[in-house]
């Protein structure tokens, strides 16, 4: 919702618009009469999986029901389900050969609020360092917890892939600052990763002094193989070094609102504290169920079935968009496409055209960190030209469709700046 400017009665801050995906979802429907993701619609623009069984790949079945007793009626934990706590442990110390113990888990609602309480609760002195494209909901969050950030340089120059080095430069800067990079890996909305060697040097940067990350694990499991940081942290205990990871994407789960931070005991113990004021633990029947999720058996069967699912959805799409004139400058991990548009073409443009099919695409402007927070009209995004294509809820039997209608979209669109008419 935009807020109201006429409004002068209102007790909170001015500075809170949504989240940028949410503005083309409100703009979507006033074109298409329709919200996005309901049927008839293409939801190109949307950042969830599918939540049905992944059949073609032998996915496992998605639990359909939990059990509830007279003991999930009390308040929950404030540092999460000591049963879900065990099963999130079991899962890191068994896929990466980590080490970690229960006190090193905080349980949230979802992603965003273990995401939004690290950031919330950053020392003075800290500043965060991100790549110029990130996942819109970063910009919204390090501005309403007023952190201090730089941005890394993303262009297609640098194949949106900057060094770990990047994030870490000191050059500038004053001894008492201390540096934290802030990244999804794999990247929304790039599909770029860090993995093997890459990450981690990454992982050892972090464990420096004066240094510590939050490493947005978001997307783990799309990417072959699997990849999370935590296989490379030497002394998790010592460092300032937060992981977060959630059921919304690899585990299909967005619903149930479970993720989780892992972190050493120190900061772990902060972040329960908080929890035991200002967000009193998590769902009972929630966690539950992500422990079924978590099964290991099942949760093997589930990392296997999600890779293959989406890596070949990545490349067939990724061929097509090829095919059609794009470039794309997609990593090798997540469930969107980074893409440019030719010479002259723009995504705001291309969306309103797409909106009347009942499509849409994540504008690349939206994941650009750099821009005001309230909308300028002195400001023009050096990402105008990109956009995110997601196709992590699209079943596999719209890739046709999808296809030719993007190609039809846009042939109609470049003919148009063609002949001066767009
Ligand atoms: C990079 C990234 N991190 C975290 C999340 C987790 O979000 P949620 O709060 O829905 O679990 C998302 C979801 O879109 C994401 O794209």
């Amino acid at each position: 919702m935009t807020q109201n400017p006429d409004n002068p009665s209102s007790f909170l801050i001015d500075n809170l618009p949504p989240m940028g995906i949410y503005e083309t979802l409100y703009a979507f429907k006033d074109t298409f009469g329709r919200f996005m993701g309901t049927e008839g619609t293409h939801p190109w623009s949307q950042g969830f999986p599918l939540t049905t069984r992944l059949e073609k790949f032998n996915g496992p079945e998605l639990p359909s029901s939990v059990d509830v007793s007279w003991e999930d009626r009390f308040y929950p934990k404030a540092w999460g389900h000591p049963l879900l706590r065990d099963a999130i442990v079991n899962y890191y110390n068994t896929h990466y050969g980590s080490k970690i113990t229960p006190d090193n888990v905080m349980v949230c609602a979802g992603g965003r609020p273990g995401i939004y309480a690290v950031l919330a609760f950053l020392k003075q002195d800290i500043q965060v360092r991100i790549g110029n494209v990130e996942w819109p909901a970063y910009l919204d969050i390090l501005t309403q917890t007023r952190c201090d950030w730089k941005t890394v340089s993303m262009t297609p120059e640098n194949s949106f892939h900057p060094s770990n080095a990047e994030y870490f430069d000191r050059s500038g800067l004053n001894y008492k600052t201390n540096l934290f990079p802030v990244l999804s890996n794999p990247s929304n909305p790039t599909g770029h990763a860090r993995a093997g060697n890459e990450l981690k040097e990454l992982m050892a940067m972090a464990e420096q002094s004066k240094n510590g990350i939050l490493l947005d694990e978001a997307y783990e499991m799309f990417h072959s193989p699997a990849v999370s940081g935590l296989q490379y942290v030497k002394d998790l205990d010592n460092s300032n070094v937060f992981l977060s990871g959630a059921c919304t994407k690899g585990l299909q789960c967005p619903g149930i609102r479970v993720g989780w931070i892992l972190a050493s005991k120190t900061n772990i113990e902060k972040l329960a504290n908080f929890s035991s004021f200002g967000m009193g633990g998590v769902s009972h029947p929630s966690q539950h169920y992500a422990v079924k999720l978590l099964e290991p058996g099942r949760v093997a069967q589930q990392r296997k079935a999600i890779e293959e699912h989406y890596n070949w959805q990545r490349q067939r799409y990724g061929e097509a968009f090829e095919a059609m004139g794009l470039r794309v400058f997609t990593g090798k991990g997540g469930f969107y496409h980074w893409l440019q548009l030719p010479e002259g073409l723009n995504s705001d443009d291309l969306n309103r055209r797409l909106y009347k099919h009942g499509a849409a695409i994540l504008a690349g402007r939206d994941c650009d960190m750099g821009r005001p927070h309230s909308k300028d009209p002195g400001y023009v995004s050096p990402y105008m030209n990109m956009f995110r294509f997601s196709f992590g809820p699209l079943l596999p039997e719209t890739f046709e469709d999808d296809i030719q209608l993007m190609r039809e979209v846009l042939e109609e669109y470049k003919a148009d700046v063609a002949q001066g008419v767009a």
